[in-house]
């Protein structure tokens, strides 16, 4: 009787230490999460400046970004932190996205956030020099 609840127990605490631990501690990649996959319209588009094009592209990024995405892009501007969601990390979010979705997603926004699409109040130029910049966000 006493060997039966002996392993009772040591089962018992198998199954609650199996539940307990973490699917995955890759947290980096739990907080940007999966990609929506890029439209045809604009999938394949690749920057068509220089790296240089950075310089413009920080000022386009303090005029319409900052106050929502913070000064590095960390997703703390100081009207960020009212929205829900909250603006994203665009410096980890840059390190996993290509050119054709930043681009896409900066061109039409993103449906179900604060964040509007761009097309038509910056050009396709400025544009551009926005991820350029963000680029060089860490
Ligand atoms: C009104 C606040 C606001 C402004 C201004 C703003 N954004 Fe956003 N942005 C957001 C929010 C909110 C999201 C959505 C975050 C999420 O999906 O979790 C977002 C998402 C994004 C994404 C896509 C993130 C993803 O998961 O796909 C990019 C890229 C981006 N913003 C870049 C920019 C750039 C570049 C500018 C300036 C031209 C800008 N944003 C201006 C609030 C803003």
């Amino acid at each position: 009787m006493k060997r039966t609840m002996f392993i009772f127990v040591v089962l018992g605490v198998l199954v609650l230490s199996a539940c307990g631990s973490p699917a995955s501690n890759d947290s980096a990649s739990q907080a940007i999460g999966t990609l929506e996959s890029v439209p045809a319209e604009y999938a394949g588009r690749t920057n068509p400046l220089g790296s240089d094009a950075s310089t413009n592209g920080a000022k386009v990024f303090q005029t319409n970004c900052e106050t929502c995405h913070g000064p590095q892009g960390h997703g703390d501007g100081p009207v960020g932190q009212a929205l829900d969601p909250k603006p994203k990390n665009l410096a980890g979010l840059q390190t996993v996205a290509s050119d054709d979705y930043l681009f896409w997603r900066i061109s039409e926004g993103k449906p179900g956030t604060s964040m509007v699409g761009w097309k038509g109040i910056l050009t396709e130029e400025q544009i551009w020099q926005v991820i350029a910049f963000v680029r060089t966000l860490k």
